[in-house]
């Protein structure tokens, strides 16, 4: 299950048919489902991850925060729900918010033993949080914590389209 990745793989696909250990969903705080990332998951998934879902998490999951379900149909071991700001005006938390829900998710996922884990841009859809800082925050999220960790966890960026792909490999130049 676990893939040899470099340590920042930037790709343009969908997130659902990863094989890393982990995948990431973009969820909503009551974990109820939604389009987006978060619809192609629990369709591709089938019904068992939000039968988890209710079971361990019926109070939901904070914005900023993430919980952790196993994947039913889906090649990965693990889905992590993590959930995003949704965009205001840049001054409600948002980019505080962002980073601890990769912050979060990359916990999780080292708990849980993972050795790969593979993030769509959260908040950038529905959330409408802009493209460009949303990628810094993604990347800069993932090099911060592995300054400070020493677990074996290689990431992947999974990108809808070429204009997000871009903007990832842009910023990931600014940041390297
Ligand atoms: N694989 C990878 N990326 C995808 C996929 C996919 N299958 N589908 C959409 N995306 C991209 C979008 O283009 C966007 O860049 O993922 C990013 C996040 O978009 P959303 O899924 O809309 O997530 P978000 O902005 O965090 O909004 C969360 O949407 O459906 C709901 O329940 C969800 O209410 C929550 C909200």
């Amino acid at each position: 299950m676990t893939s040899q990745l470099t340590p920042i793989q930037l790709v343009q696909g969908d997130i659902t048919q990863q094989t890393t250990d982990a995948i990431v969903n973009a969820a909503n705080c009551r974990l109820s489902g939604g389009g987006g990332v978060d619809g192609a998951i629990h369709r591709f998934g089938g019904p068992t991850i939000k039968q988890e879902t209710q079971r361990h998490y019926p109070q939901g999951c904070q914005t900023g925060s993430a919980v952790i379900t196993t994947a039913g149909h889906l090649s990965t071991k693990y889905v992590i729900h993590a959930v995003g700001p949704i965009w205001t005006d840049g001054y409600h938390c948002e980019p505080e918010l962002l980073r601890s829900a990769y912050r979060t998710s990359l916990v999780l996922a080292t708990t849980h033993d993972c050795q790969s884990i593979a993030f769509p841009a959260i908040s950038t859809g529905a959330y409408g949080y802009p493209l460009q800082p949303a990628a810094h925050i993604a990347l800069e999220t993932y090099l911060n914590f592995k300054i400070r960790n020493d677990a074996p966890l290689s990431i992947r960026f999974v990108l809808y389209n070429i204009g997000i792909l871009k903007t990832f490999e842009t910023a990931l130049a600014q940041c390297t």
